[in-house]
Order: C-alpha cells, then structure tokens, then sequence
C-alpha cells in the first residue's frame, strides 16, 4: 500500500505564518506536524510515500529529504495551485499506479497510527473511512454511516449535518478513486473535493466504509488547534535533561531540556521542551509550552504557548496561549511610553489587555 501526504494548501486560519512557510511544518513539541503523519504511516508498514506540495515545497523537501531517516521513500509531487484535496488525488496518478492507497492530510494530528486503515478490510471496499462524534459538523466533511459501517452520504461542510460524524483526514482508497476523481466538477468554494469523489463512489454503487474512531483526533488548521494539539503531545512526553540546568532552576513534572539547551535562574513546570540551543533565564515556563531551538526567553513567564526556532521574549510579565514565529522578537521598550509599539507582519494578531 502506498500513502498520498497532502502538504500544499494555503493554510489561511494560520496566517501570518503560513506566508513564511507550511502549516505542515508548524511544530508541536518541537517536531513538525508533517513528521508525526510520517512515522504512523512507517510503523504502519507503508514505504513508497508521494507528497503533494505547494508553494512551501522547497522547505519541506530540505527538511524531510528522501524520507529515508523515516524509513520511507518520498516522491515529491508539485501542485501548481491548492485546487483540492481530489485535485491533489488527479495529480499523483503516475505516482499511485493501480496500488491501493492512503490519503494523509499533512496537518492532520491522528495519535494511535492508521494501522486500521492498512491492515486490509474484512470486506472488500472502494474507500474506507475514519469517521468520529465532533460537537462542530458544519466544519469538516460529515459521513451519515448505516449500524453495519457502511457510509451511506456525505458532505462538505454542511449548514445542516445530518449527523454529527466527522470525516478524519486518513482515508484507505482502491484505484476506483482515480475514476471518481475525474468525474467530479469543482465545489462552490473552486475545489475539487475528496468528499465529492467519495460520494461519487457511492453513487456508483461502489461500498465504501466508516469506522467510529473515539480517538482525539485534531486538524491542526488554527492557532487554537495547534495549541491545543501541543498541549495534547506534551502531556504523553517523557522529561529528560541533556542540556544544562543551573542550581538556580527548578524544574517541576517533566521537562525535557535538548542537548545545548541552557536554563539558568528559571522555574520551568512541565510538561515543556525547551530546543537544543534555546536559553532559558530568569523566567517562569510552562506548563503546556513547547520552547523552540535556539530560543531566548529572559526576565518573562510563557505558559501554554508554542514558539517557534529564534523567538526571542524578554522582560514579558506574562504570556499566555500565543504562538511566536520564528526569529519573532516581544521586549520592552526601553523608555516605557504611553503607547504600545508594534511591528506585526499582515494578518498578525496582538490581543492587548490594557
Ligand atoms: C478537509 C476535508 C474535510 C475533512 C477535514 C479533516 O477539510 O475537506 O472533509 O473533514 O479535511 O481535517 P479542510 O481542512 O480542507 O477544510
């Protein structure tokens, strides 16, 4: 079985950073969304990868190379514009051949690996599914699956979901896709999508099949999900310090602190991963905080928040549920005036509290 990992897309709801790089390779406990779909789709046994990319294409083929360090062998398959998740499935016939294969969301989080997806159905099926009970339908493609697992309809994003089963972005195809795929014309918002071609399936009278999954799922698309998706990973992470901590510090639960990682003078309560080369001073961390590589943080407190590589945050009372771009700098200002002083990048957001 080969996999499909789509990783272009726009990522609008996580500008402003999505202009600088991919959503996929935003990071939760200081690895990249991308890796984590990788090493489920490796342990799951899968070998012959194609990953679809966009604009960012360049930077996640200099960071996930030829897939080897994962075990996998990485086609990467350019797309010229986001046009949707089918349009994605259209453009990686060559590379799919007439194998079965999976189709990975690249900013899908989906903790418990796809081994159910891999390991071959007891009946055969066109498409199989996971589907699971989320409380906001209208958001994601919405499965309506009779009491045997067979899906009888589907929607993108309907006003009025006929049930409360949302499609996860891991789905199991035959080659009977790639005549779906084709057949289907573009959605209201220009796409083409999967969803769309799924129900073509149907139509067709292929079966396609659903499984309930109570696992916690997320679609890692907002700074919300992101910061929630962390403080998920962090909870299951294993502390360890291979950096230095000073006599200073406290560390509280479990830290893990990267080789070249420095904490002098701070008190840091896990669970939190402070990256190789960050240094931690006089600052109050965590817990729920992913400190990036070669961070700075000095004179501040940061709880439930996620900074990306060279983030610097100084003489920062406090700072809470923010995600911090790369080489980003918060500080004071030196002559502490009656205004604030911002330099944000478009579509940036600064909630201020006075
Ligand atoms: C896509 C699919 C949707 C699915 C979701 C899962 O939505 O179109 O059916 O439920 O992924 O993450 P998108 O994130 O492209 O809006």
């Amino acid at each position: 079985m080969k996999a499909l990992v789509l990783a272009g897309g726009t990522g609008s709801r996580l500008r402003p950073f999505t202009y600088s790089g991919a959503k996929q390779l935003l990071p939760i406990a200081n690895k990249p969304v991308l890796f984590y779909a990788l090493e489920s789709l490796a342990a799951a046994g899968v070998r012959d990868v194609g990953i679809v990319v966009g604009t960012h294409g360049p930077a996640i083929r200099e960071l996930t190379g030829d897939g080897g360090g994962f075990g996998l062998r990485i086609t990467y398959l350019p797309q010229p514009r986001p046009l949707g998740l089918a349009h994605a499935v259209l453009i990686a016939r060559d590379f799919l051949g007439d194998d079965d294969f999976l189709l990975y969301l690249g900013d899908n989080y989906v903790p418990g690996g796809v081994t159910e997806l891999t390991r071959g159905a007891s009946a055969p099926a066109a498409a199989r599914l996971l589907v699971t009970r989320v409380p906001d339908p209208s958001a994601f493609g919405v499965a309506e699956v009779d009491a045997g697992g067979r899906v009888l309809a589907l929607e993108e994003k309907p006003d009025t979901p006929r049930s409360d089963l949302a499609l996860i972005g891991v789905y199991a195809f035959s080659p009977a896709v790639h005549e779906a795929v084709r057949a289907i014309g573009p959605s209201a918002r220009g796409e083409l999508e999967i969803t769309h071609a799924i129900q073509w399936l149907i139509d067709q009278g292929h079966p396609v099949h659903a499984t309930v999954t109570t696992r916690p799922w997320r679609d890692t698309g907002s700074v919300e999900d992101m910061l929630e998706v962390n403080r998920e990973v962090l909870d299951v992470l294993e502390g360890g310090v291979e950096g230095k901590v000073d006599p200073g510090s406290t560390l509280v639960g479990r830290v893990r602190v990267a080789e070249g990682a420095v904490v002098r003078g701070s008190r840091v309560v896990g669970p939190v991963v402070i990256g190789a080369g960050a240094v931690v001073s006089n600052s109050s961390v965590g817990p729920y905080t992913s400190i990036g590589e070669d961070c700075r943080v000095a004179d501040s407190a940061i709880e439930y928040s996620v900074l990306l590589r060279g983030a610097r945050i100084e003489g920062a009372v406090r700072i809470e549920a923010s995600l911090i771009g790369r080489g980003a700098v918060v500080g004071q200002a030196p002559h502490p005036p009656q205004a604030h002083r911002l330099v944000l990048g478009d579509h940036s957001k600064v909630h201020l509290t006075s």
